[in-house]
Formats: structure tokens, C-alpha cells, sequence
């Protein structure tokens, strides 16, 4: 049997299995305690051989032209784990074996955090999307850079930095230093940062997506020696006036990227099916709804400053097509987590397989000349 066919045939099973088996007794438990079974299930078959060269050959993908060099970054595949699901480094073993070309462990934060009060996450079926009100929960940075210092890595890990969530940190000095010493615990581990500002569950909102804050942040930032890529994790509710108003405070510091985008806050968005809120669920929204405004923020940042930044783009990814068209607006990577959770993990072979085939149809020979050809006539 050929490779193909045998990834065909065993990623056509593992579907209809997640569809009808795994996924009707998920999404009837609560959401965060079936979040925690899965990161369980998925540190165990990290630390087995076995598992991982099972895994491996039942769910990865690969392909030649689906590989880049990204501010000195080997990507064996554009597809990564968005933050939020591998809070504490605990799938960096199992990831790549499931498919997976990078991940982005945390948001960590310099001191460990509970969290906000549960229930903190929801499920919208028909809007295919999450409520979110985790709030930064995480074991701090000195357990997470211990957790990975003993560990090799498959593939890039992005390490995304946030504000400690607690009263403390609210001040927009006492914030700045709070990211400086996340910053600096984690500095020798990953091959790339993010610095997230945009975390719309976190005491005292988002204070570092105002320019001026953003500003101090990053010329603080600077002083910090680092030979690794930083990205800025951005808002998705954001209009071009305030996108324009980030880069420009971007082009002023050491950033070469960008993540487009985090979760909404907009309840209203069309793409939500309003019966669908219950007066007690708040925080922000994944999936679906996320899609299109995240879109629109790739392809202008892609004309902005397509030539001095790198773009994540993130949000509402279900599909081949939904990742092949973030690419075509102008990210060079794509990352999620919602749709895994609604798909199944063997989502991530299909998205790699359908991005080769997709890049094929059109006539390219790497997924590197798709970033931004919607632009080009
Ligand atoms: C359960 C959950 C937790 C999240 N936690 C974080 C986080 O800690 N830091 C962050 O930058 N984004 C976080 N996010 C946002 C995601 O990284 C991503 O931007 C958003 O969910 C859109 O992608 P998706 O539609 O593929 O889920 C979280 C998302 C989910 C679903």
C-alpha cells in the first residue's frame, strides 16, 4: 500500500471516528475538563515511542512544497497549534507527530496564574466557535522554561509571552516590568516569541494595545538581548486606523512579525448565532467568527507592510481552503485550535494535504509563492 493511500484511508477513518464516536461524548462533558483529558492523553503518547511513530505514520502529512525558511526558521509545514491550547509545553513531543510544522506554547506569564473563576469555557455548536474566559491561566515562566529545558524539539516552538492576570500588574509600569521578567525567564527557550496584547480576559483589559503603552513596552523590550524573532499578537476587533497605528509603532522597534488575530469580544458579529449566547458565558469568542475579520487584517498588513513583516494568520480555520486563503491574503503561516476541536486532530494531515494540492492546482511550486498572490494580478 502506498504511503498516500494509507494516509488516505487512515485519516478517512480516524474522521468518521472523531465525527460520530469521540466527538458526541466530548462535546456532552464540560469543555475545560475534556480540554485537560486531551492534553493528559496527549503528554502520555508524547513519551512513548510507540505512540508517536504510530502517530506519525497515521496522521502526518508531508510534502517538499509545503516547506519554508522563516527568519532563519526551518517549517516543515505552515500549520501550527495557535496559543492558548498547550498552556504549559505539556504536547511539544506528540505535536509533530500528529502533523503539526510548529506550535506556540503559553500565553505564559512571569508569575503562575489560576485563572479566572470556572466555568470559563463554552461551546457554540452552531457558530462553530468557544467562549473563552480562561484569563492567562498557566504554571508561570520558571516551571514552563523548566518543563522545556529537558526536552528536544521536532519542530519550531513559539513561546507567547502575556501579563501576569492579577490586580498587581495593572499599572502600565508594573505591567512592563511583569512582560520584561516573562520575557527574560523564557529568553533561552523556543525559536521565537510572541508578545501577546491582547488578551481580552485579564484584569484591568488590554492597556498595551494603546500605541503610547505599546511604545514604552517595546523600547523596554529592546534593551533585551535576544537573537530570536519577536511577534506582536494582535486584537481582531481592531479597525485599520488602530492596525495602521500598530505597525507604526512596530516599525520603531525589534519586531518581525505579526499574529493576526486573537479572539472577538464582538457578541453581535453576524457569523454568531445569537440564541446561541447564554447570559453567563463572557470572554472572547474563537472559531468561526473570527474568520473574516482576521482575513481582512492579513491582506492589509500584507499591503501595509507585507515587505517588513511576517504574518500568523489565525482564526476560524475548519478547512484546506480556509488556510490556503490566509496564505493567499498574506500569511506565511497559519495556526489554530478551534477547528481541531470541532474536526479532530487528524485535521492537521488534511490541511497540509490539502494545501499541497491546492498550491498544485494553481500552478506554484512552494506554499511560499501563494503568501499575498491574491494581490498580484
Ligand atoms: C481555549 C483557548 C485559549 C486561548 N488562550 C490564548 C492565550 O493564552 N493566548 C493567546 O494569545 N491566545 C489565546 N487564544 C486565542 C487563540 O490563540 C486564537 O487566536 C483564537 O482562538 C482564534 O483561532 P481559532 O479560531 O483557530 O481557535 C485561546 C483560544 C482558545 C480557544
Amino acid at each position: 500500500m502506498s504511503n498516500r493511500f494509507l494516509f488516505m484511508f487512515a485519516t478517512n477513518i480516524q474522521r468518521w471516528g472523531y465525527q460520530h464516536v469521540l466527538k458526541p461524548f466530548f462535546f456532552r462533558c464540560d469543555p475545560e475538563w475534556t480540554h485537560d483529558q486531551v492534553c493528559e492523553v496527549g503528554e502520555r503518547f508524547g513519551r512513548s515511542r510507540l505512540a508517536r511513530g504510530m502517530a506519525q505514520k497515521l496522521c502526518a502529512f508531508q510534502d517538499d512544497s509545503l516547506h519554508q525558511e522563516i527568519l532563519g526558521i526551518h517549517f516543515s509545514n505552515p500549520i501550527g497549534l495557535t496559543e492558548g491550547f498547550d498552556k504549559n509545553a505539556r504536547l511539544t513531543q506528540i505535536l509533530p507527530s500528529i502533523g503539526f510544522g510548529y506550535e506556540i506554547v503559553g500565553s505564559v506569564t512571569a508569575q503562575a496564574c489560576k485563572g479566572n473563576a470556572k466555568p470559563r469555557l463554552w461551546r457554540l455548536p452552531k457558530s462553530k466557535g468557544l467562549v473563552v474566559y480562561y484569563g492567562l491561566m498557566n504554571d508561570g515562566g520558571e516551571a514552563i522554561r523548566s518543563r522545556l529545558s529537558t526536552k528536544t524539539f521536532a519542530m519550531p516552538i513559539g513561546i507567547s509571552i502575556a501579563k501576569t492576570n492579577c490586580p498587581g500588574t495593572v499599572e502600565t509600569q508594573s505591567g512592563i516590568e511583569d512582560y520584561v521578567q516573562g520575557f527574560t525567564t523564557m529568553r533561552d527557550t523556543g525559536d521565537f516569541f510572541v508578545i501577546n496584547i491582547s488578551c481580552p480576559n485579564a484584569f484591568g483589559g488590554e492597556p498595551f494595545s494603546d500605541p503610547k503603552r505599546l511604545e514604552a513596552l517595546l523600547s523596554r523590550l529592546d534593551g533585551i538581548e535576544t537573537s530570536k524573532p519577536i511577534f506582536i499578537k494582535s486584537a481582531v476587533d481592531l479597525t485599520i486606523e488602530e492596525l495602521d497605528a500598530l505597525i507604526a509603532v512596530m516599525d520603531r522597534h525589534r519586531v518581525h512579525g505579526i499574529i493576526l488575530s486573537n479572539l472577538t469580544k464582538q457578541y453581535g458579529r453576524r457569523e454568531i448565532v445569537q440564541d446561541e449566547i447564554q447570559p453567563h458565558m463572557k470572554g472572547g469568542i474563537s472559531g468561526r467568527p473570527t474568520y473574516e475579520a482576521s482575513n481582512t487584517l492579513i491582506a492589509h498588513t500584507y499591503l501595509e507592510a507585507g515587505d517588513r513583516y511576517v504574518i500568523i494568520g489565525v482564526g476560524g480555520v475548519f478547512t484546506a481552503e480556509d488556510a490556503y486563503e490566509k496564505i493567499r491574503q498574506g500569511a506565511s503561516l497559519v495556526q489554530l485550535a478551534t477547528g481541531m476541536i470541532f474536526e479532530g486532530p487528524q485535521l492537521i494531515g488534511e490541511l497540509n494535504r490539502g494545501l499541497a494540492q491546492l498550491l498544485h492546482r494553481d500552478g506554484f511550486n512552494s506554499i511560499s509563492e501563494v503568501v499575498g498572490s491574491a494581490h498580484r494580478s
